[in-house]
């Protein structure tokens, strides 16, 4: 079955366009999918690298309720931040489309018409959620409840993010409107459903044909599909007014599902790419389709979507699905609504220069087999000890000798010894090596491969030490630093998908181009004579000072995000419980520090019928002499207890707020002293 392959059609996720892009989203698919793609296209292979955003469905809705503008305003913003930043973090798509443009719109309708016309498609009036004060059906994202699978407390109407079952809002456990918190009541409507129950054999046998797929991909794969229950029909339209309309008469007010019209736009930024000959990379099956994807898209790109091309008929199915697990950051799981992420046009300002140290670490620890922690530490050290002191230290090193040696001119090689040869041979090798890891999807691997180069650069350095040489062995010097300026130059070749930036400048000091790759495996790169210039560091050390501003930034924005929180309300009194508190008016008359006790206060109060003393909790917030002819409420009937050897004879009624700040609750001026409170 396979076929000799003639190009490939390389696609990462749409991003909603409902938010910025942050680092999960970085290391789980665009980082991954980007050096995939400049890999390939070091192989000389035909390919597209297609992406674009995500901007119909509930995402955007609840985006656009949230912030009282409409959709069109969301997604035009996020569109460009997006765009931009995955530009600038040197993301190399050959088209970044958007689904709102006409192009997707007639094609995701003509997908559509083609399946209803086919017979793909079942019409059924069901009885759906409505929630009767927003006036809306409330599907996706618009409904929330506990997940019937894994029993998150928090599962969308259309999928559990936790489990990454797909779901219908009827499936939920205890389902809640998100739009006004109403109970929500079942209403009827019409609606074109995909019969995944009816396909499920087909389904399978193509799962079962990619047994070579990541295990984490594979094995969610079969066991939706061999759950109790199977794969469930599952609706393509809905009752909304943001999307794209449904392209049947009969079908007002309707439009086509998130998940219908999202991945077709893969299709439909290839046709605005390519013209006519999108064909060739959507329906070839000499074409290589790879699908790079964050694990929560995985029912959609390996069972929807193969379902819907199978049904429509003529199309290619996907190859490979290379999935990625989740990324946490220090230690908690990313989160746009509590705002714990390090976002990526935030990064991109506050690191101008190192977009390549960011690219590393994220590649470095990629969650490609289970879930990984970022941490700014982390990110700290990966660039002061591997990139700072391994790949730039070496880089630099040679530049510097070469320029002082030999004015910057490689030297000639004169007789090699075993460990040149031998270094020359690892040099030659790590294209293969390096090929190896891409092919399989292993970008970790791949990533600590090209770093070898650079620790066998230290090495062979340390070991034959140039600078020792130089006065009495000019030859083995010259012969030394020649092998040394081979080893940098399949350096810069090798770091090209990975590190494009810094690639690129080294490689201008070198006067090299960005090579073929299979010009790579050879041992020498650069012929004597050739002139090394230095344009300075590629990296440079990142201070704790930075590291310990991003963590401060990270616990501010959560804590913003966060708002207020409350207290539990105490468990119910009764009426009668309520009414044997005697609470009454009281005006404070002296106050004085208790000696030896640093929060209280000794308080002498004016109760009308009566002086009381009182010893309150109040001195970290209020100075003695502030407080005489200050108006307060006063427990009155509270049983005597000595504090501090004295005897408080009642309590001040003071408010807390949740930083613990307190004030009296306010007492008109004109209320005698002695009135009832109650
Ligand atoms: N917008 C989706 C998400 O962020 C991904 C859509 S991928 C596509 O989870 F295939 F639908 F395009
Ligand atoms: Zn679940």
């Amino acid at each position: 079955m396979s076929t000799d392959i003639s190009r490939y059609t390389i696609t990462a996720a749409l991003p909603y366009a409902n938010g910025p892009v942050h680092i999960g989203h970085l290391a789980g698919c665009y980082l991954p999918s980007d050096i995939y793609a400049r890999y390939q296209r070091k192989q000389g292979r035909e390919l597209i690298f297609v992406c674009g955003t995500d901007e119909h469905g509930a995402a955007i809705n609840m985006k656009a309720q949230a912030e009282g503008v409409q959709p069109k305003e969301i997604v035009d913003k996020y569109h460009a931040i997006i765009r931009d930043s995955l530009k600038d973090i040197g993301i190399s798509f050959d088209i970044f489309s958007r689904t709102s443009n006409e192009t997707h719109h007639k094609t995701a309708q003509e997908f559509f018409k083609e399946m209803y016309k086919n017979g793909s498609l079942e019409e059924k009036t069901t009885a759906q959620y409505y929630d009767p004060q927003a006036g809306q059906f409330l599907a996706d994202r618009f409904i929330m409840g506990e997940c019937p699978n894994c029993h998150f407390a928090e599962a969308y109407g259309d999928q559990c993010e936790n489990c990454g079952t797909s779901l219908s809002p009827t499936e939920l456990i205890s389902p809640k409107s998100r739009l006004s918190g109403a109970a929500p009541e079942l209403k009827e409507t019409k609606h074109w459903f995909l019969p995944l129950d009816h396909l499920s054999d087909k389904i399978k046998s193509y799962i079962q044909s990619h047994k070579d797929w990541k295990p984490n991909v594979y094995g969610q794969c079969m066991s939706w599909l061999e759950s109790k229950d199977g794969l469930q029909a599952r609706s393509m339209t809905r009752d909304l007014d943001w999307g794209i309309p449904v392209p049947l008469d009969d079908a007002e007010g309707k439009v086509l599902y998130v998940w219908f019209d999202a991945p077709i736009g893969y299709i439909s930024a290839t046709k605005e790419l390519l013209g006519d000959a999108w064909v060739d990379y959507w329906k070839k099956d000499d074409t290589k389709l790879v699908h790079f994807i964050g694990k929560d898209n995985i029912v959609f790109h390996c069972i929807t979507f193969p379902a819907m091309l199978m049904e429509h008929g003529g199309f290619h199915l996907a190859d490979e699905v290379p999935a990625n697990e989740f990324l946490n950051l220090e230690g908690k799981k990313i989160s746009t609504s509590r705002n714990w992420a390090v976002w990526l046009h935030e990064y991109l300002e506050d690191f101008k220069g190192q977009e390549d140290v960011l690219r590393y670490v994220l590649t470095a620890t990629a969650p490609e087999s289970k879930d990984n922690d970022f941490t700014w530490l982390d990110f700290q050290t990966r660039n002061n000890s591997e990139l700072v002191a391994i790949l730039g230290n070496f880089v630099n090193r040679v530049q510097v000798l070469m320029q002082k040696y030999y004015d910057g001119a490689i030297p000639a090689a004169s007789k090699l010894e075993t460990v040149d040869e031998e270094a020359l041979t690892e040099v030659a090798a790590a294209p293969t090596t390096i090929e190896e890891s891409l092919e399989k999807y292993r970008f970790r691997e791949a990533l600590s491969r090209m770093m070898s180069l650079a620790r066998l650069g230290n090495k062979y350095l340390a070991d034959q030490e140039p600078w020792k040489r130089i006065k009495d062995q000019p030859q083995r010097t010259a012969t030394i630093m020649y092998v040394a300026a081979q080893i940098t130059a399949q350096l810069s070749q090798m770091m090209e998908p990975f590190l494009p930036f810094s690639a690129a400048k080294l490689q201008e000091d070198l006067g090299m181009e960005n090579w073929a790759w299979s010009e790579c495996s050879r041992k020498e790169f650069l012929a004597p004579g050739s002139k090394i210039a230095s344009s300075g560091h590629l990296f440079s050390k990142v201070e704790d000072k930075i590291i310990e501003a991003q963590k401060d930034k990270l616990e501010a924005m959560a804590k913003a995000a966060q708002g207020p929180s409350y207290e539990p309300v105490k468990d119910e009194i009764q009426f009668e419980d309520f009414t044997k508190l005697d609470l009454r008016v009281g005006t404070i008359v002296s106050a004085q520090k208790v000696k030896k006790a640093n929060k209280l206060l000794h308080l002498e109060v004016d109760l009308g019928f009566e002086t009381r003393t009182i010893v309150s909790g109040i001195a970290e917030h209020f100075s003695p002499e502030e407080l005489p002819g200050t108006k307060v409420s006063v427990v009155a009937n509270l049983a005597p207890r000595k504090l501090r050897g004295v005897m408080s004879q009642g309590m001040i009624l003071m408010a807390e707020d949740s930083d613990g700040k307190l004030t009296f609750t306010s007492v008109p001026e004109s209320m005698p002293n002695g009135s009832i409170i109650r």
